[in-house]
């Protein structure tokens, strides 16, 4: 029996809805035919935009989005991709399969899909190939609403009013394939092109600078001492591979119980990432307010075989939902620092919510728990403490249990469980503190075997359904997670 505590009286204060938030680049089949099929397609769409996707995003209350890269950022040119579709220059994706990019998804389809989505829109600029005046001129174009150069040739293009732009990346990646800087160079860079990344209007950007790569902490250290006072937020990437290379990432489908195990090990390495990274930025910023921007992370295999690896396609399965809560429950113990993730990338790239193949959509064991999770957006964390119980294999061992909790706006006690184990099922006994319980209702993510997936053949062998594990007795709560389940539990 693992004992739990709730206390509801300690708090590190509101998880942001963002920290729900998602990473959709031009790479592969994530904006076009995950996205984007044009408004002469069969495949039903509004505006060119398939309509099944967005409908599942909406679903799971998809509240930020981050475009257009990825290191596809530091490569693109704005002005490219406005205007009449047959004006559009054509570019070479280099990152991505050298393959041809038509530029129709632009400035204007993207705030549509956001529109459609109701999420709010991340852009990330150009530092590494592009100018201060690109940047500004983009900014300018989405947000200014007088008469100007750039607002004029936005309302030519048929955009009137202009958009709210929430959040503004400053390059992505410039330690590596957005400019290979040192971070001294890059400090001194952000602070001249943040400068001209105008709040135009009535818009305010938050300003998101390139941060570290994993455990780069000279990168957040100089970020932070050169230019914290100029900038809202600072990025972090990090992604769970769990084989011993980036030229052997392993399967994501056929795997051991080694590499399911290595892989929740290697997911559980976030937590070190942010407490470390955190503790940097509190000598500069003990305040907390510079944000902790984890706008890339997730699982990252081998690609499925057959398909084109600069596409980064693969399968997800109920790995990849316990890596999902298990960070999703990071970032909720950390919100006071961690003010927004995103998981990359969404529709048929890396650990992506949607697949797609034509006209068909399925929903991936990962996008199941940001169903679960939802409840979570804008709630007010409390603390969960727990007996150290483990599950090990060999040399390897991960708590048997991830959990986190949040109080919402009606003042109902949400509590999400994940068992690690794929063999044995976890009892708990809840001791709730501040917070006394007549009921509980819950809902289950689980499988059959730790590579139960979702196939355009068989589309629901992964879902959530109800669950009747929990029962409230008085001031008792008992819980009996079965092995590899993500649980989430509403008491009121
Ligand atoms: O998500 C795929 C790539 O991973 C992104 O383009 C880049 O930022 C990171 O290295």
């Amino acid at each position: 029996m693992l004992s739990m505590r709730i206390d509801t009286a300690k708090s590190k204060g509101t998880i942001h809805k963002d920290v729900y938030g998602h990473f959709s680049e031009h790479l592969g089949r994530c904006i076009y035919e995950g996205y984007w099929v044009g408004s002469d397609s069969g495949i039903p769409n509004t505006r060119g935009i398939r309509n099944d996707v967005v409908a599942a995003l909406k679903a799971i209350k998809v509240p930020a989005l981050r475009w257009p890269g990825g290191c596809f950022a530091d490569e693109y040119h704005w002005q490219d991709g406005i205007g009449p579709y047959e004006e559009r220059p054509s570019m070479i994706n280099v990152h991505w399969g050298g393959v041809e990019e038509n530029n129709h998804f632009g400035t204007h389809e993207f705030f549509e899909l956001c529109d459609l989505v109701g999420a709010d829109p991340y852009v990330c600029g150009n530092v590494g190939s592009g100018t201060v005046q690109e940047m500004r001129q983009w900014v300018e174009y989405m947000t200014f609403d007088g008469r100007s150069p750039m607002a004029d040739l936005r309302r030519r293009n048929g955009r009137e009013l202009p958009w709210k732009l929430t959040y503004f990346g400053v390059g992505n990646e410039n330690w590596g394939c957005g400019g290979n800087m040192e971070p001294e160079y890059y400090a001194d860079l952000y602070r001249r092109y943040a400068t001209y990344v105008r709040n135009f209007s009535a818009n305010r950007i938050y300003r998101i600078a390139c941060g570290p790569n994993v455990d780069n902490y000279h990168w957040t250290e100089v970020l932070m001492k050169k230019s914290a006072r100029y900038l809202d937020g600072l990025s972090l990437h990090y992604y769970t591979v769990p084989g011993p290379s980036w030229t052997e990432k392993g399967s994501a489908t056929s795997f051991t119980e080694t590499e399911w195990i290595t892989t929740l090990k290697k997911a559980m390495y976030m937590e070190e990432l942010i407490v470390k990274h955190s503790a940097i930025m509190d000598r500069y910023d003990a305040e907390k307010r510079v944000g902790l921007i984890v706008d890339e992370w997730g699982t990252w295999y081998d690609v499925e075989p057959g398909t084109n690896p600069g596409f980064l396609y693969q399968q997800n399965t109920i790995r990849d939902a316990l890596v999902a809560a298990m960070h999703l429950d990071t970032f909720n113990r950390h919100c006071d620092r961690v003010r927004m993730a995103n998981l990359a990338q969404t529709v048929n790239v890396l650990q992506a919510l949607i697949l797609t193949e034509r006209g068909k959509m399925i929903k991936t064991p990962t996008y199941h728990v940001f169903d679960l999770y939802q409840v979570h957006q804008n709630g007010r964390q409390v603390d969960v403490e727990f007996d150290d119980l483990r599950y090990t294999l060999g040399s390897t061992s991960v708590p048997q249990v991830s959990a986190s909790a949040s109080i919402d706006g009606s003042g109902r006690l949400n509590l999400t469980l994940s068992a690690l184990n794929p063999h044995d099922a976890v009892d708990i006994e809840l001791d709730l503190r501040g917070f006394s319980a007549k009921s509980v209702k819950g809902r289950i993510v689980t499988a059959n075997e730790m590579s139960s997936r979702n196939t355009f053949e068989e589309p629901e062998t992964v879902g959530v359904v109800p669950f009747n594990g929990a029962s409230v007795k008085e001031t008792s709560v008992r819980v009996t997670l079965p092995p590899m389940s993500v649980v989430a539990l509403t008491f009121e």
